[in-house]
């Protein structure tokens, strides 16, 4: 059967402040694989793309300053129901509102600044998947190390 995969985005403030680490490590931690990894700057045409059902809000411009500020670090990430399990360990789009142990709640300053993005859906995960990496960059999972080996 195959993998259950979303898509994260690391965002500017994410890789801004050293939070790159802590935030993967809570994910795998919570048992999900990493099957793709690359740090990259986002180009205002593929944002357009990912924020098409932001494009009519007066912020819009704002979201794609702020995710062209710096790099960021693109993750395909699996697992057994990921994209909602990884959508509860994120918490709320309002870091404000997220509550503390989640890791908007923790890191995140406001709706905008909110360490990172998390596909909403399976069917948005593929979508996104797909924008952002190509397929021979996702890696297929690796058989686990024997522990005498670690
Ligand atoms: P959205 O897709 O609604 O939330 P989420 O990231 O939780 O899936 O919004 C996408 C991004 O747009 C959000 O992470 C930050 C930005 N945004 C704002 O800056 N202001 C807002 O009022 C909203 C709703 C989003």
């Amino acid at each position: 059967m195959k993998e259950e995969m979303t898509l994260l985005i690391l965002k500017p403030d994410c890789v801004a402040k050293s939070l790159t680490g802590e935030v993967l490590r809570r994910f795998e931690q919570s048992g999900f694989g990493i099957r793709a990894l690359k740090m990259t700057r986002l180009s205002p045409d593929l944002l357009n793309e990912h924020y098409a059902h932001l494009r009519d809000k007066s912020f819009f411009p704002e979201i794609i300053a702020f995710m062209t500020s710096g790099p960021v670090v693109l993750v395909a990430l699996a697992g057994e129901d990921v994209v909602a399990r990884v959508r509860d360990l994120v918490g709320p789009t309002d870091s404000r509102k997220a509550a503390k142990g989640t890791i908007r709640g923790d890191y995140g300053v406001d709706v905008m600044v909110n360490v990172v993005h998390a596909s909403d859906s399976k069917e948005n995960a593929e979508i996104e998947l797909r924008r952002f990496f190509a397929p021979e960059e996702i890696q297929e999972p690796g058989s686990p190390v024997e522990k005498s080996n670690r």
